[in-house]
């Protein structure tokens, strides 16, 4: 708690206007700082990290976002792609959806959606040394996002563990993460819902 003012109440039913005006207030820097921690978060990815892997999380996101801007992706892409495993860390179950939920306001629609899915996509390129169904992403044939997916997957995260790629750092990505996570949350003009443009 970093703030001389606070509210007066101690159960949120016995809340005034002004305790929640006041809220409302303290809330906006808060909501500012996001970008901050999601970065946070990237930085950590660097230093505890999946063991096996030729490289850590965080060069993975880089190696990701890097392929995806040398291909003239837009910035969505390429945000998309460096976050697109951040929730690794505190939904490992889950990543997928879960990194998807942390852009999701932010981001074009499709870009979203192909971060929510790409777990199952991926599975293409391994699921069969599991004895699992590697091709488990057909149900979603049909979906205007398919195709945009499975090149997401093919072009930049299975082909993102190498650690000879020269891939850019946290600090070049930096101002696209502020420039996303600055904009209006689920501003209808980026969201572009059912808006697939597909991969450059
Ligand atoms: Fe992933
Ligand atoms: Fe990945």
């Amino acid at each position: 708690m970093t703030s001389d003012r606070t509210v007066s109440f101690t159960q949120m039913k016995d809340g005034t206007k002004d305790d929640y005006l006041l809220l409302e207030e303290l809330e906006k820097p808060y909501l500012g700082l996001t970008a901050d921690r999601v970065l946070d978060e990237l930085r950590r990815q660097g230093e505890a990290t999946l063991e096996g892997y030729r490289i850590t999380r965080l060069q993975h996101g880089l190696q990701s976002a890097t392929r995806a801007e040398t291909d003239g992706a837009d910035i969505d892409w390429i945000v998309g792609a460096l976050l697109h495993d951040v929730g690794d860390g505190l939904a490992p179950q889950n990543h997928d959806r879960f990194s998807a939920e942390v852009i999701r306001p932010f981001v074009r629609w499709e870009v979203a959606w192909v971060v929510e899915h790409h777990g199952i996509f991926q599975m293409l390129y391994y699921g069969h040394h599991y004895g699992w169904d590697r091709n488990a992403r057909d149900r979603f044939k049909d979906h205007p996002c398919f195709q945009s997916c499975a090149d997401f997957c093919e072009r930049w995260d299975q082909s993102s563990f190498d650690p000879d790629y020269p891939m850019k750092p946290l600090a070049h990505f930096e101002p696209m993460v502020r420039d996303v996570f600055a904009r209006q949350a689920y501003d209808p003009a980026v969201i572009r819902e059912g808006e697939v443009i597909g991969l450059p």
